[in-house]
């Protein structure tokens, strides 16, 4: 069913004004402290363009708003073995709050193992099996996955209901689609929501989403979704980063086309992306403000 001619083009919700605003917050909190600033170390290995770009942006932002950021830039080469001694020493050294290691890692590093080197306190991107398994739990103690915890943030911020409603979340990856299907759906964060996780393998795709209240990509695939996979007035959350032939981006819903079937719309660029950067930079804070005792926000948390 298409949305009735007379209805105007779907709201934006735009995440880089709502990131400029959790950064702002974040640079209060910092410069009002009476302990030493927040510190975050970037570990990149090798030199995987795209990871080069998000690496450089993630140290901009930080120092922005006050943070310390130390970039580890390692060689394409480095054995398991040395990689773990700079984990290790990270995890001792106290001036340290927070760490990622920049993803995707090369072939011969196992991700997973690597971010279980990393002490689950200073893991920022809530990636180790700890912080994963306290986010299932639903334990408040841990560190969530940023760009999860930024979608969350953007429909509570656009008051978007959650509670009983059909999520559809196409893409089932542990950094998104997976941590965000259980964010949403379980009591303890307070989704509530009847998640369907779809992927490559499920049937049907379109029915799947069209039955959607709320429709997230993130499924890598660019303008994958169109208008007849979208409920009308539905809420569609983009999560999907494309260069095009000629140097624009994209996401994986083909804008143009969804902004008319679509209630809210996050748009690409401006939209996921700027979000997961400010969540990042939160968990940091949130480390931090653990490590010294200071007070904390329910919303730093989610
Ligand atoms: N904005 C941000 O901050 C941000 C953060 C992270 C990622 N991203 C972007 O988000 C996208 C997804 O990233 P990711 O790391 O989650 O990707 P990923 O690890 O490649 O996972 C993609 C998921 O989508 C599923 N999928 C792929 N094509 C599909 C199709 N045609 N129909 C249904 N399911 C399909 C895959 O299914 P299978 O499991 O069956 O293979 C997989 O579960 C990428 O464009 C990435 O650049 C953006």
């Amino acid at each position: 069913m298409k949305r009735d001619r007379v209805m105007a083009d779907a709201r934006i919700m735009n995440g880089r004004e709502l990131a400029s605003i959790v950064r702002k917050q974040i640079k209060a909190v910092i410069s009002q402290a009476n302990v030493r600033a927040p510190k975050l170390v970037v570990v990149l290995v090798g030199n995987h363009p795209a990871s080069l770009t998000y690496v450089k942006a993630k140290e901009r932002a930080g120092l922005e708003i006050g943070l310390n950021v130390e970039l580890v830039h390692l060689s394409e080469n480095i054995t398991p073995i040395e990689l773990k001694r700079v984990i290790l020493a990270i995890n001792h050294d106290s001036s340290v709050d927070g760490a990622i290691i920049q993803l995707p890692l090369p072939s011969h590093l196992q991700a997973n193992e690597c971010l279980n080197w990393l002490d689950p306190k200073k893991d920022v991107d809530g990636l180790s099996a700890l912080n994963l398994g306290k986010l299932v739990n639903g334990d408040a103690s841990g560190l969530l996955p940023c760009t999860p915890k930024g979608i969350v943030r953007i429909l509570k911020h656009y008051q978007i209901e959650t509670k009983g409603k059909l999520v559809t979340i196409i893409g089932r990856s542990t950094i998104v689609g997976r941590p965000l299907s259980i964010l949403l759906s379980h009591s303890a964060w307070g989704g509530h929501a009847t998640v369907t996780l779809a992927h490559s393998h499920s049937a049907d795709l379109i029915h799947l989403c069209s039955q959607a209240d709320i429709l997230i990509c993130a499924a890598g695939s660019a303008k994958l979704i169109r208008s007849e996979f979208i409920k009308p007035n539905a809420t569609v959350i983009d999560v999907g980063i494309h260069k095009l032939a000629d140097n624009t981006l994209c996401g994986d819903v083909d804008f143009a086309s969804a902004k008319e079937q679509a209630g809210l719309i996050t748009p690409v660029p401006g939209g996921v992306g700027p979000m997961t950067v400010a969540m990042l930079l939160q968990n940091c804070m949130l480390a931090w403000k653990r490590h010294f005792g200071l007070a904390i926000d329910d919303e730093e948390i989610l």
